[in-house]
């Protein structure tokens, strides 16, 4: 049974952090240098909100954000376990930062997240990677000041994966967001699904709803600091409020933020399809600030292959949902996360996949070969498909989905689009579309225009398209 109650950090532990970070400055206050620190982060938006609330503490306790791991003094790298490929990569850069230590020994080095949650990949850290200073898991996060502290006064290096996977809710820590009109907003944690193949809810513990207070204090003061587009952040959005008892569900949140004055966009992420309902589609579909921009994983098209990945819905249920979404929505951006070679997946099955990506049109497909993850259910399944097999079945999906893409990116020509303007290309080449942003639906738009600037809104015509992007120039400017 589900606890009836999400328990909140109590205010005297998050007093005790508060103090840890004045203990922190006060030892930093000596130093004739300003400390840095450096955070990389892996995995979902999920991790990258958690890496700005490790930053912010960071910045409270004195240390200033470096882009370069070289100048850092402490370096925090926040690990993903979704994928066996995730868990490589944080490995292979721990090697690197690790032999930062030999030039400076004024480098504290933590790891923290997903990956290192699990009991497994802290021993390989504590015995492969004697360098690491300090390993703590997601449900430690709050904890860092603490955990900090301890090592800078001389303690042995720390391991701290503790926290039952009930987990915790923590409020009134700093938070540092990039810079920008984008801003991340978790409302709940953790995951009680169990799809056969994932690690995360055995690393993020059970789903766990901020207060709707707490949720809007914090959305207001993003929208009177000027963030212009907010992603409202959860493993599965839909099942928000199930363990408050309060009676307020994912769409009442939604509306109640949506009532908030100001000129902004509210997304969000991710929706489960077996909690997704007609509420929640009409709901985006009145709102004012809401984003007709839904992505809504179905991982497979085929029931058989549905079932044993413990999803609760079917391929019938599933187009149900797209139609209605598309009905009260016509102008609905799209997307799924699709899993190609789950155990025993036959061509037969992987073909319902194709009907589904065909019937769905997406906008955006995220496509992924599945990968063995110890300690799931799926782990224990019997495997047929080959490596070719599967690699093949993944090659015929892209292929598939990129003529989809183009049709529907082809299908913005000519169209006047409102576009968030909110970063300037990153292209090496000269470029006469100087400026990104976004439509209401998240899609990239690449912009030119004098009047435009960054942060703003602005109607665009679209004058090209291309798979990657779309093309605009600032309404009556050419
Ligand atoms: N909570 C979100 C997604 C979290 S993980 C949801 O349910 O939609 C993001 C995506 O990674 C998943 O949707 C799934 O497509 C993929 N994924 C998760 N575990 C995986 C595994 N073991 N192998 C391959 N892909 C996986
Ligand atoms: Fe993983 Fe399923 Fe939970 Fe998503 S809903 S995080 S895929 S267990
Ligand atoms: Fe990875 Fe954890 Fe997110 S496993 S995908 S960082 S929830």
């Amino acid at each position: 049974m589900m606890s009836k109650q999400t328990r909140q950090v109590s205010q005297e532990q998050i007093a005790h952090q508060w103090d840890c970070i004045n203990q922190i400055q006060h030892l930093l206050s000596v130093r004739a240098d300003a400390p840095h620190f450096y955070c990389q982060t892996f995995g979902c938006q999920q991790n990258e909100a958690d890496t700005e609330r490790i930053a912010g503490m960071l910045r409270e306790m004195g240390y200033e954000p470096t882009d370069d791991p070289k100048n850092a003094n402490v370096i925090v790298v926040n690990t993903c376990a979704v994928r066996e490929h995730a868990e490589k990569r944080v490995l292979g850069i721990m090697g690197q930062y690790t032999h930062l230590k030999e030039e400076n020994d004024d480098l504290t080095i933590c790891m923290c997240g997903c990956m290192v949650q699990q009991e497994h990949m802290a021993e390989k850290i504590k015995k492969s990677y004697p360098r690491v200073d300090i390993v703590f898991g997601t449900h430690a996060l709050w904890r860092f000041p603490e955990l900090l502290l301890r090592r800078l006064s001389g303690s042995k290096r720390i391991f701290d994966i503790s926290g039952d996977d009930r987990g915790e809710i923590s409020e009134g820590l700093p938070v540092l967001r990039g810079q920008g009109c984008h801003a991340w907003l978790s409302i709940m944690y953790g995951c009680n699904n169990f799809c056969t193949y994932c690690i995360v809810p055995y690393v993020r513990g059970r789903e766990r709803s901020r207060k709707p207070e707490d949720i809007e204090r914090e959305f207001r003061e993003l929208i009177a600091e000027g963030y212009k587009d907010i992603t409202l952040l959860g493993q599965n959005v839909n099942s928000y409020g199930k363990d408050l008892g309060l009676g307020v569900d994912f769409a009442d949140l939604l509306a109640r933020l949506d009532k908030v004055p100001g000129e902004y966009r509210i997304r969000f992420m991710t929706s489960h399809p077996k909690d997704a309902s007609d509420k929640l589609f009409e709901t985006m579909a009145n709102g004012t600030h809401i984003s007709h921009q839904l992505h809504l994983p179905f991982q497979s098209g085929s029931d058989e292959i549905l079932k044993r990945m413990n999803r609760h819905y079917d391929a019938a249920h599933y187009r149900s949902l797209i139609q209605s979404a598309r009905e009260k929505m016509p102008d609905l951006v799209l997307s799924s996360d699709i899993i190609v070679g789950f155990p025993g997946e036959t061509e037969e099955d992987f073909q319902k996949t194709l009907e589904m990506v065909r019937f769905g049109q997406y906008d955006i497909l995220y496509t992924f070969l599945y990968s063995k993850r110890s300690g799931t259910p799926a782990a224990e399944m019997p495997d047929s498909a080959t490596k070719e097999e599967k690699q093949d079945r993944f090659d015929r999906l892209l292929a598939e989905q990129e003529t989809i893409n183009a049709a529907r990116q082809e299908a913005y020509q000519d169209r006047i689009v409102r576009v968030l303007i909110d970063g300037t290309s990153n292209s090496k080449q000269p470029t006469d579309h100087p400026l990104t942003g976004r439509t209401d639906g998240g899609l990239l738009v690449m912009c030119r225009g004098d009047g435009l600037k960054l942060g703003e809104f602005a109607d665009v015509r679209i004058e090209r398209t291309s798979l990657r992007a779309l093309y605009g120039v600032e309404v009556g400017n050419g």
